[in-house]
C-alpha cells in the first residue's frame, strides 16, 4: 500500500482500518524503532504542532506522543483539562474548530469515546484516541508489535487477556486481533464479560482473518497461550468501584502457577503498565523470565510515530 493513501487519517479505534493498513503500521513502527536505534535523525515533523488533551493522567501515552512528535521536529503542546474549554464553557465541536485551525493533529485521552469522535468529525485534522473508557488502539497497535518482535508471524498464535473484559484494553485488543487472525481469549468473571454487541461487530472480521474469539470465566481457557495479558482491575474513573472489582477479580490474578497453565514453556507475559503489583499479577510474573512490558511499553514510542508519520 501507499503511504500517501493514510494521510488525514484518524485513529479512533481500529475498526476502519483494513488488515492490510494496519500491517503497514507495524511496518512502519518496525523500522522507526532500527532507525532511531541507529540515531538517524529525521525531521519529518518540522513545522507541525500537535494537540495533546488529558482529561485523565498519563505517563507512558504523553510521553510516547510528546517524544516522538519532539524528535521529528515537531512542536507538541500538551494540554490538560483544566488548561481549556473542553465541554466546560465551549462546546467540544467548537474547540475541535478552532484547533484545527491552528495544529496539525490532535491526540486525546479522556472519559467519553463520543469526545474523540466529534474531536475527529469537527477539527478537520487527524484526531488519535489515546484512551477512552472504551478503546485504547494505541496500546494495542505497540501489544501486536511486542507478539511480532517476540513470535514473528502473529496471525495463529493465541493472546490470553485475564481481567476486567470490558476495559478498554480488553477490548481493543478484541478489535485489532480480529483483523489481524490472532485467536484472543479473554478469561473475566460472568459479570465483566465483554459485552454482546462488541462480539458481534467483530465477528465477520475474525471470519476473514481466521482468528477465534472468545470470552469465557474459565481460567483453563489460558493453556495454550502464547501470551498472558493482564490490565489493573480498577480502571481510570472508577475508582468508586473498587471493593467490588477486588472481589470479582482476586479469582483471576496473574500468578506464576497460571502461567505455568498455558503449558507453553514460550508464553509470555503482557500488561500494558501502569501495574499495581500483587493485585491483578504477582511481582514473581511481572519481572520474571516471561515478562516482555518494558518493550511493550518502549514499544508505545515507535508504533505511535508510525501512526502520525502515516497520517500526517
Ligand atoms: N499504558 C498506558 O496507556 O500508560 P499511561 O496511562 O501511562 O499512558
Ligand atoms: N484500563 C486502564 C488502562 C490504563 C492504561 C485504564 O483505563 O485505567
Amino acid at each position: 500500500m501507499k503511504p500517501s493513501d493514510l494521510k488525514g487519517r484518524s485513529l479512533i479505534n481500529w475498526k476502519d482500518w483494513s488488515p492490510e493498513e494496519i500491517k503497514y503500521l507495524l511496518e512502519l513502527s518496525h523500522s522507526v524503532k532500527k532507525s532511531l536505534r541507529l540515531k538517524d535523525v529525521h525531521q519529518r515533523f518540522l513545522g507541525k504542532t500537535l494537540a495533546m488533551l488529558f482529561e485523565k493522567r498519563s505517563t507512558r501515552t504523553r510521553c510516547a506522543f510528546e517524544t516522538a512528535f519532539g524528535e521529528e521536529g515537531g512542536h507538541p503542546v500538551f494540554l490538560s483539562s483544566s488548561d481549556i474549554q473542553l465541554g466546560a464553557k465551549e462546546s467540544i465541536e467548537d474547540t475541535a474548530r478552532v484547533l484545527g485551525r491552528m495544529f496539525s493533529a490532535i491526540e486525546f485521552r479522556g472519559y467519553k469515546q463520543e469526545t474523540v469522535e466529534i474531536l475527529a468529525r469537527e477539527s478537520g485534522v487527524p484526531v488519535y484516541n489515546g484512551l477512552t473508557d472504551k478503546f485504547h488502539p494505541t496500546q494495542a497497535l505497540a501489544d501486536v508489535m511486542t507478539l511480532e518482535e517476540v513470535f514473528g508471524k502473529v496471525a495463529g498464535r493465541t493472546l490470553c487477556f485475564v481481567g476486567d473484559g470490558r476495559n478498554n484494553v480488553a477490548r481493543s485488543l478484541i478489535v485489532i486481533s480480529s483483523k489481524l487472525g490472532i485467536n484472543c481469549t479473554v478469561i473475566c468473571p460472568p459479570e465483566l464479560a465483554t459485552e454482546r454487541d462488541l462480539l458481534d461487530e467483530v465477528a465477520p472480521w475474525a471470519a476473514a482473518s481466521g482468528a477465534k474469539i472468545t470470552v469465557t470465566g474459565d481460567l483453563s481457557a489460558v493453556a495454550g497461550a502464547d501470551a498472558v495479558y493482564t490490565d489493573v482491575w480498577v480502571s481510570m474513573g472508577e475508582e468508586a468501584q473498587r471493593d467490588a472489582r477486588v472481589a470479582l477479580l482476586t479469582p483471576y490474578r496473574v500468578t506464576e502457577e497460571l502461567m505455568a497453565k498455558t503449558g507453553n514453556p514460550d508464553a509470555i507475559f503482557l500488561h500494558c503498565l501502569p501495574a499495581v503489583k500483587g493485585e491483578e499479577v504477582t511481582v514473581p510474573v511481572i519481572e520474571g523470565q516471561r515478562s516482555r512490558v518494558w518493550d511493550q511499553a518502549e514499544n508505545r514510542k515507535h508504533t505511535i510515530k508510525a501512526i502520525m508519520l502515516a497520517t500526517i
